[in-house]
């Protein structure tokens, strides 16, 4: 055993000489650390990317920013764990591929609520506007909060092209076409969203308050692979 522990060889002699050993030991850190970091450098993306998946519309995008201000990440998650409970729950699990727009991602660390990555089409849209204007309406037990001023709040689309062209500088590919066209788009989907819901026995005149923004993000989540 003995001949395998070096007790003065020549690292022993390195040791000795503090300076260089520490110019030594700070360059093959940096080799090391430069080997490891290139890749994730020159790589374009190192994400298995998903052809059916695409940016948010204009209008999802507007419901996605109301989710944010609304804290509804702190009780719903949107990440589906590849465990047999989960699948069976809430369906196939999350794949990276479909989180390439997320800015900023909203994964969640809490599950008050179910998991939402796979909502989309899971309830009709005039389900969710009773929903948020009163949980108990269609879940009796829930302790979800209301969210009845989103169905009497405005909904502000003026800020979408700017939102747009911020997240296209970061890599989510809008054209210039949409964004020129986005605030139109929104109002046309936000309209489609409220003859829908009408047309269900619904609420009227919904097309310019926030709720329908929050639905038509709702219903879009996890539905690019379907
Ligand atoms: C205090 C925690 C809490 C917050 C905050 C919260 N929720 Fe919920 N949510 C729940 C609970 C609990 C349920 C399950 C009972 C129910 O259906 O209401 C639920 C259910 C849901 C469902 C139905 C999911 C399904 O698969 O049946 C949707 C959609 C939803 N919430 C959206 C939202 C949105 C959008 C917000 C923010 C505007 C929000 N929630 C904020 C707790 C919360």
């Amino acid at each position: 055993m003995s001949k395998f522990i070096q007790t003065d060889g020549r690292h022993r002699t390195l040791e000795g000489w503090p300076l260089i050993f520490t110019i030594l030991t700070v360059l093959s850190v940096l080799v090391g650390g430069t080997v490891e970091f290139l890749p994730l450098v020159l790589m374009e993306s190192n994400i298995p990317t998903i052809s059916t998946v695409t940016p948010y519309t204009p209008l999802e995008l507007t419901g996605r920013d109301i989710y944010i201000r609304e804290g509804c990440v702190s009780c719903h998650s949107q990440m589906i764990r590849p465990f047999r409970d989960e699948l069976e729950r809430y369906g196939d699990y999350s794949k990276p591929g479909e989180s390439i727009y997320e800015r900023p991602f909203l994964w969640g660390s809490k599950r008050t609520g179910p998991d939402l990555a796979r909502v989309g089409g899971k309830y009709p849209d005039l389900w969710h506007v009773r929903h948020m204007e009163n949980p108990r309406s269609t879940s009796p037990s829930s302790l979800m909060p209301k969210y009845d001023w989103l169905l009497s709040r405005d909904l502000d689309l003026q800020s979408v092209p700017a939102k747009m062209k911020a997240l296209r500088s970061l890599g989510t590919p809008y054209t210039d076409t949409e964004i020129a066209g986005a605030i139109d788009d929104a109002s046309a989907q936000a309209a489609h969203v409220a003859r829908n819901v009408e047309s269900s026995g619904g609420p009227t005149g919904l097309a310019s308050k926030e709720i329908v923004a929050v639905v038509a993000y709702l219903q879009r989540l996890g539905t690019d692979l379907k």
